[in-house]
């Protein structure tokens, strides 16, 4: 139990699950709400505070959901709105929270907003919620600006001409199946207004807000000075603030977000959103967790360092730096269903497990909330999905694997797929059969399993996380050592190629085997 009075998010271990892979109650290869609900003494007994499901809302399930045509349902697939609350509820008795996501930048093609804006034409009302353009250039033939979609080519779709040749093109950062909504248009905000209260009223403890950082746009749609590749794609992003990014990070989205914490304050029991925001630097997205705004941010850069002492330390210090003087608790992100899971990025195989073990736990030990992403608590890796059974839109658009391989879903038990993921039916992306050895049940109770290490981080966390102090102190150690001290325990992190000595104290949590009191490489440990 916390004795503390923070809000629970502060220090909250929140899992993220992804609704179609994490169990499937039904049997037919999809996840489920009831699904999930079946599994929820298992996230009690890892020891993780809260869930974030991801979009279980109705969707043609172009983008895995996050192009849903109606906010206030859930789609047949997933269950009923029923299956919502009794998650909700068997959730609470737990006493685990639960976040749900919100996408508010763009609906679904099947919206019925936008099936009514195809219908109604230029100039409608019903056109004005999202942003359709007339073409540029001669006849009108090119896209109304040079915009490219995050998921490939151009962000701007035709439609078909009118009986006197007049078009108009809509605007889709991301899928063409996609399109933005216009947040210029007060019934856009009215109707995210009703859809935070509609869940915040059947329970839900908060949101995670997709790419908090659109919604608006530049008022012109003014062409982007320097075209440079999407500015969602992980690699692109948190370097310097010098780009020239008209869709994203605009000023007008601060006060919407005051407009959400004075709507979630309204309620009791800390509601609270986290911001998805890709800005480019740290700095910007700071802005959105000022003390009138969303509480949290996902901190981007600690997924984004790299298997290095100096990178962590670095991004450490650069977290506090920037959430300071907003007075912001931070976050903490290795892997999600975006970005290749943490031990394939770290060098995969039993040294990139080895790294993936050593980041989580000096994540644990970090001041704030961490986000952990289903299946890493069982090392699981990345997977090559053969060709012919991806689904990422993003695949389509580019060609380039992006995200199919951190979705595959979740192995629970027995040897063979599908690992009691749901009935016999095969998911609908294939598990590897070499998982048989990393089911949950394969790792319980196993001494030095991945799992084994999670369960144990979580509960010696339990003991400082709330009550230790917030301040980090690095540790001035070997260039390839991450140390750091908070309050009672010491964290070391050996990122090197020889070990190195530990410091004295009682080992607390160790994420690989210690030898003759010392740290191998890629290991790191908790002293207290
Ligand atoms: C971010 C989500 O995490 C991602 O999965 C989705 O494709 C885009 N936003 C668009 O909604």
């Amino acid at each position: 139990m916390r004795t503390s009075t923070a809000p629970w998010w502060r220090d909250a271990v929140v899992y993220q699950v992804y609704v179609r892979s994490f169990a499937d109650a039904n049997g037919d290869g999809l996840g489920d709400l009831p699904g999930i609900t079946k599994r929820l003494p298992y996230l009690r007994d890892l020891g993780v505070d809260a869930l974030w499901i991801t979009p279980f809302y109705p969707s043609p399930q172009h983008d895995a959901g996050y192009d849903v045509s109606d906010y206030l349902d859930v789609d047949p697939r997933f269950g009923t709105l029923a299956d919502a609350d009794a998650l909700l509820t068997r959730a609470h008795q737990l006493g685990l929270r639960v976040v749900v996501d919100l996408v508010p930048n763009h609906t679904s093609d099947q919206h019925e907003w936008f099936q009514q804006a195809l219908a109604a034409g230029p100039g409608s009302p019903e056109r004005d919620r999202f942003l359709f353009r007339k073409g540029r250039g001669r006849g009108r033939t090119q896209p109304p600006n040079n915009w490219t979609s995050v998921f490939g080519g151009i962000a701007w779709e035709k439609l078909p001409e009118g009986p006197d040749g007049s078009t108009e093109w809509y605007l889709h950062l991301f899928d063409r199946t996609q399109p933005d909504l216009n947040w210029r248009n007060p019934e856009v905000r009215a109707m995210f207004a009703d859809v935070l209260r509609f869940w915040l009223d059947r329970g839900v403890d908060g949101f995670r807000v997709d790419v908090a950082h659109g919604l608006f746009k530049d008022k012109a749609l003014r062409d982007q000075r320097s075209a440079h590749p999407s500015s969602q794609h992980v690699e692109s992003m948190l370097e310097t603030d010098t780009k020239d990014e008209p869709m994203w990070d605009q000023p007008e989205v601060h006060d919407l977000y005051r407009e959400w914490r004075r709507l979630l304050d309204s309620y009791d029991g800390d509601r609270m959103a986290v911001a998805e925001a890709w800005t480019q630097t740290p700095a910007r997205t700071a802005a959105f967790v000022r003390p009138d705004e969303l509480q949290q941010a996902f901190n981007f850069a600690w997924l984004l360092a790299k298997w290095d002492a100096g990178d962590l330390a670095d991004c450490i210090r650069r977290t506090f730096a920037t959430l300071d003087p907003v007075g912001a608790s931070p976050t903490w992100v290795l892997s999600n269903h975006d970005v290749v899971r943490h031990a394939t990025r770290y060098g995969g195989g039993k040294v990139g497990v080895a790294r993936a073990r050593a980041a989580t736990l000096a994540m644990l030990a970090l001041p704030g909330s961490a986000y952990l992403y289903q299946g890493e608590e069982l090392g699981l890796e990345s997977v090559d999905v053969p060709e012919e059974l991806r689904q990422d839109p993003a695949w389509f658009r580019t060609g380039k694997v992006w995200r199919d391989h951190c979705r595959v879903p979740m192995p629970w038990s027995g040897a063979r797929p599908p690992f009691g993921f749901g009935g016999r039916k095969q998911p609908w992306l294939p598990m590897p059969s070499e998982w048989a050895a990393l089911t949950v049940q394969a790792q319980t109770g196993k001494r030095g399993s991945t799992l084994e290490l999670y369960r144990k981080a979580l509960k010696v966390r339990r003991t400082f996380a709330t009550s230790a102090p917030r301040e980090v102190e690095i540790l001035d150690r070997a260039r390839s050592v991450l140390a750091f001290r908070r309050g009672p325990v010491t964290v070391v992190l050996n990122a090197g190629k020889r070990p190195v000595a530990l410091p004295k104290g009682k080992v607390l949590v160790n994420s690989g085997r210690l030898a003759d009191g010392k740290l191998p490489p890629d290991t790191a440990v908790w002293i207290g």
